[in-house]
């Protein structure tokens, strides 16, 4: 079966540099034989998350299944004050088991390389139990494009995050998978066992 690869795009710009990105990064994916998927914030708008409300609409129940449908997904923020975009940390605020055994790349747009707001995704998604590709790869706008198209110094860095995502995400996810079917309990999935 194909290992599976969620990108989540997480600006509300028009032609925002982070979604682009992403989806080249997707691309890559794709030549590595993964099937993936582009969520897009910009165009599967959630509500803000409320605990106390079962939030059942449409776009709620399209990205619980694209993040369960995944083995892996990529993150792609601008940088906001630091900070990953307010779509990205309401998206990630839907999920906390769903991620564990799943490993994540991160994108992030910046003029100044995005490193904490990587940071912070990083952070969210150790808190959830799930694994991060040690680098990300920061996006600038001026040195990245030119007349709208992706250097192809930019290229080889998404190209890098892609292998890497699909090799080692697809080791992790396995052993997860193995580790969630058997009757082991010295390990962290056996918390995950329904
Ligand atoms: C509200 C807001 C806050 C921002 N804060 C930062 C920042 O702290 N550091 C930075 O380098 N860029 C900051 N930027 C610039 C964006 O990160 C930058 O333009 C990025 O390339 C936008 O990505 P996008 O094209 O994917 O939307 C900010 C932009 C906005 C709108």
């Amino acid at each position: 079966m194909a290992f599976k690869v969620l990108g989540v795009g997480s600006s509300l710009r028009n032609a925002a540099s982070s979604t682009t990105a992403l989806s080249v990064a997707l691309d890559f994916a794709k030549k590595q034989d993964a099937e993936v998927r582009l969520l897009d914030l910009k165009q599967t708008k959630l509500p803000l998350y409320d605990p106390t409300e079962s939030q059942s609409i449409p776009e709620v129940k399209k990205v619980k299944d694209d993040v369960n449908w995944a083995d892996a997904l990529i993150l792609s923020t601008p940088d906001y004050h630091g900070s990953m975009s307010g779509a990205m940390k309401n998206f990630l605020d839907y999920f906390w088991a769903e991620f564990a055994g799943k490993t994540f790349g991160y994108i992030c747009a910046s003029h100044e390389k995005g490193l904490t707001a990587m940071d912070q995704m990083r952070t969210a998604v150790r808190q959830c139990y799930g694994w991060s590709i040690p680098y990300g790869v920061s996006v600038s706008d001026s040195d990245d494009f030119t007349n709208g198209r992706i250097t192809q110094k930019l290229e080889l860095r998404l190209g890098m995050l892609a292998r890497d995502l699909v090799v080692y995400g697809d080791l992790i996810r396995q052993q997860f998978v193995r580790d969630l079917n058997t009757d082991y309990i010295d390990t962290f999935a056996s918390r995950y066992r329904k």
